[in-house]
């Protein structure tokens, strides 16, 4: 009974204090404070045109009162500056005035100073007003330059940096501007987290942006490389609603970002009359966040956080390591060096980091060279040294002379490279991306760079053996004048041949029938497009999946090998690896590496299983299929289409690495044929383009449309059959083609990674845009893998798309349309 009224007075409590708060609001108001006006507690004074306001508050259950700017429009009360942080006024007599040195003042109890401003100009006419962007700036009427400030709050940063409000270092002031955390969200102090742009007394370091715990580093975003932060190569995105700058010289080194022009905004994000947006860092959370009001949510919605994963973590993987997202574990050390300790290290403990495999051979110069590494986040910053206008091989060469070299590269990566970044001592906090990241050239020794040539020349043995076998004609013609070299050559070509011939072995049907247990039904791993999938495990201990595949077409078993040697020769990091094949009687089988971890629609679909593949993973994941249908289409020497993407069809391998399967096996073609016709359609449906469910006309562009429907289930967790709108019967594609025209495309997006704080909505967001990009009606409005990539890593303005194929025509989907489906092989499998 008394917790019943415990609770209804709270509630009350909690009633009062909302309706003071709301009815704060309603206060006198001022547009400027001069000389001997004061602004006390009951009023506020507010910007140029509205927007923010300056008053006095007390921050969540606290009763202190603080002098601050928050928005003046926004429901929910949102502090970005304080002045009297540490320094509360214990009751409502603060007032604020500007006083006879020309500075602005905050009193409390008594007429004690309790803030107040520092500036050493004083004005003529001395004037406080609070701008439109959310600076309060001390001026002087009679200054005819009204950007010409006395003082100003944007140069004393709290907890939150505001769009074109400068975030970093005017070195001839000595000043900086840094973020720190409030302790509490009852108390507005210094709290031990705190975010600035690092570099050394000198100013000779490569200037960081660095998070820090106390006096820890917690979180580095990087450096600046021209385009972005090293810690965030793909920030700048054309979709992106802001711009980034960084400004590095002798007077200056800061950041600012800004939205971009109106038109793009209203662009992106439509039913907003203007986008508020703000850097903070969140105390509770320990995560720095760029936060986007939604008026008609009335929230504050994450556009982007960091730490984002857990390669965010500072230094995680310890010394000369590189961290993976999509390794498992996510550690591993560069190439060329190994575990410092090997037992810590298996045991996930990596702090030790890792050291040289061979050590560098400094005395004699000559003998060091570089290797280089792509993709990355460059290391910490701390300990290198800068020259602008040096270019990569004068950096190279400058690397070289100095033993505590360990690795260099360019200070701005646009267009060819400029400038030279020197590292000394250990490397630190590298990660690897999937898309973007830098290069880094780092030190080795000798030894370790004739192994790296000798693998380089391996991989490029395709281009070299044409060479060689030319070589060899002309030698031949020429007349086997020298007898040592032909035989020298004769051996090499000899060699090579072989490794030609090197084919895809041919298991027995013995092996393979004693791998899977003879086919039993506890091997089964399940039904694919063309046959049943079994696990095996050959006997010397190495785990293979066996597709039997179900033919019943015509081919004969010397074109079902020469077919099966072209698809094996097929070989990307995001294509399922086949091991061998078996052919008995009518047996034909595939041996295929085997996937630990399923399938795609295993997790996707499933609500618990999806809370395992949260936001990163999920669009790594989309990028390497995306990869893997690239390769297939443009890059492999066979042009193939694969006519049957969808979840199932995508594995994944122990580190969560989708591998498509399947590929190849409905059709080869010859390189130039980019588009066919058929009477055998083979494929599921949810997932064909329209082109080819009824006419059986299948192209690239129609394996562009499986995809588009596969990236939206992934980022919806929604399956693309199934309909998720009862009244008007929309399909998910209806559904995400009706949200985003509304501008709500968020509520596509998978609860699970809604809730998550890494998860980044402008990407998710943005993969619903690609994805409907994919699924337009006419196949000629579709983008191509390398256009779909592009846009994936941001580096491209995405259209507006049209309409989508099936959007709500129900009956095309339910019905059962004239396939024609003349054989076996096809995977038609109305759930
Ligand atoms: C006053 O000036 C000093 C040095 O010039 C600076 O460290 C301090 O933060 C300033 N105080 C305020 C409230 O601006
Ligand atoms: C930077 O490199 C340029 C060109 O090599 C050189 O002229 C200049 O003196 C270097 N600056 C410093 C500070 O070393
Ligand atoms: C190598 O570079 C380090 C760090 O800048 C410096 O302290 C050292 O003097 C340099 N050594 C030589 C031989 O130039």
């Amino acid at each position: 009974m008394s917790l019943k009224i415990m609770e209804f007075l709270s509630f009350m409590v909690a009633f009062v204090v909302l309706r003071l708060s709301l009815s704060r609001t309603t206060l006198a108001s001022l547009a400027t404070i001069r000389p001997s006006e004061f602004m006390r507690d009951n009023t506020t004074l507010v910007s140029t045109e509205g927007l923010f306001e300056l008053g006095f508050f007390s921050p969540g259950s606290s009763k202190n009162h603080y002098l601050g700017i928050w928005y003046k429009n926004i429901s929910v009360q949102t502090v970005v500056w304080v002045a009297n942080r540490c320094e509360p006024i214990s009751d409502s007599s603060g007032s604020l005035t500007i006083d006879d040195t020309g500075n602005l003042v905050l009193y409390g109890q008594n007429k004690r100073v309790v803030w107040s401003t520092n500036s050493t100009k004083q004005a003529r006419e001395p004037l406080v007003q609070l701008l439109d962007n959310g600076n309060l700036v001390l001026r002087d009427e009679k200054d005819e330059n009204t950007e010409n400030y006395l003082w100003e709050s944007f140069d004393y940063l709290t907890d939150t940096n505001l769009p074109g409000s400068k975030f970093g270092w005017d070195l001839r002031r000595g000043l900086e501007r840094r973020l720190s955390a409030w302790k509490s969200w009852d108390d507005p102090c210094d709290g031990d987290l705190t975010y600035g742009i690092e570099l050394d007394e000198q100013h000779h370091t490569y200037p960081q942006l660095i998070i820090r715990k106390g006096s820890a580093k917690f979180c580095r975003v990087g450096s600046w490389n021209g385009v972005s932060f090293s810690g965030h190569p793909n920030a700048r995105r054309a979709d992106s609603l802001f711009d980034y700058g960084f400004v590095y010289n002798d007077d200056e080194v800061y950041y600012v970002y800004d939205l971009k022009g109106k038109s793009v905004i209203s662009k992106l994000v439509k039913n907003e009359k203007s986008v508020i947006s703000r850097v903070v860092m969140n105390q509770t959370r320990s995560v720095l966040q760029l936060l986007v009001w939604i008026e008609s949510k009335k929230i504050w919605e994450t556009n982007s956080s960091v730490p984002k994963d857990e390669c965010d973590v500072y230094g995680i993987c310890g010394a000369n390591s590189v961290c993976v997202t999509t390794n498992n574990p996510v550690c591993q050390c560069l190439k060329r060096f190994k575990p410092h300790n090997q037992e810590n290290w298996k045991e996930m403990s990596w702090s030790e980091g890792c050291v040289r495999n061979n050590p560098l051979s400094c005395h004699d110069k000559e003998k060091d060279g570089f290797i280089r590494f792509s993709n990355l986040k460059v290391p910490d910053t701390e300990y290198t040294w800068v020259n602008k206008s040096m270019d990569l091989e004068e950096c190279r060469v400058k690397c070289l002379s100095n033993c505590s070299c360990m690795a260099y590269t360019n200070l701005d990566i646009r267009e060819k490279g400029s400038g030279c970044v020197l590292w000394f001592g250990d490397l630190f906090d590298i990660r690897e991306f999937q898309l973007g990241g830098q290069d880094l050239y780092i030190r080795m020794s000798a030894s370790e760079i004739v192994n790296h040539e000798k693998v380089r020349t391996d991989r490029k043995v395709k281009v070299e053996r044409a060479l060689i076998i030319t070589a060899i004609i002309v030698g031949l013609v020429g007349g086997m004048f020298l007898v040592g070299f032909y035989i020298r050559r004769r051996r090499y070509s000899y060699d090579k041949t072989q490794d030609e011939d090197l084919e895809l072995p041919l298991f027995d049907m013995h092996t393979i029938s004693t791998a899977t247990n003879n086919f039993s039904e506890n091997n089964k791993l399940g039904e694919g497009g063309f046959g049943p999938v079994y696990k095996g495990s050959l006997e010397e201990g190495q785990e293979i999946a066996v597709k039997r595949l179900s033919m019943c077409s015509g081919q004969g078993v010397d074109e079902f090998k020469n077919e099966i040697k072209l698809i094996a020769k097929l070989q990307h990091r995001n294509l399922v690896k086949i091991f061998g094949y078996c052919i008995h009687r009518e047996d034909k089988l595939l041996i295929y590496e085997y996937m630990p971890n399923k399938s795609l629609d295993y997790f996707i679909f499933d609500e618990r299983q999806s809370r395992l593949i949260l936001w990163p993973k999920r669009f790594e994941i989309i990028c390497g299929i995306a990869k893997g249908i690239l390769y297939l289409h443009h890059d492999s020497r066979l042009r193939i289409i694969h006519r049957d993407l969808k979840a199932s069809n995508v594995l994944l391998d122990e580190a969560m690495i989708p591998k498509i399967s399947d590929f190849g096996l409905a059709r080869t073609f010859g390189g130039d044929q980019i588009e066919g016709n058929t009477n055998k359609v083979v494929g599921t449906y949810g997932y064909m383009a329209p082109e080819y469910a009824f006419n059986g006309l299948f192209s690239i562009k129609s394996d562009v449309f499986s995809f588009g429907i596969l990236m939206i289930e992934i980022v919806s967790g929604k399956k693309g059959r199934g309909f998720y709108d009862e009244n008007s019967s929309l399909n998910l594609i209806g559904l995400a083609w009706t949200l985003m025209k509304e501008g709500n495309a968020f509520k596509l997006v998978d609860k699970c990674l809604l809730e998550d704080p890494y998860n980044n909505m402008e990407e998710a967001l943005r993969c619903i845009h690609i994805g409907l990009l994919c699924v337009q009606q006419n196949s000629i409005d579709r983008p191509n893998m390398s256009s779909v990539i592009l846009m994936l890593s941001g580096e491209r303005v995405l259209p507006q798309p049209k309409p989508p194929a099936y959007f709500a025509d129900t009956d095309l989907w339910k019905g059962d349309h004239s396939l024609s489906c003349n054989t076996c092989i096809t995977d038609v499998e109305p759930r």
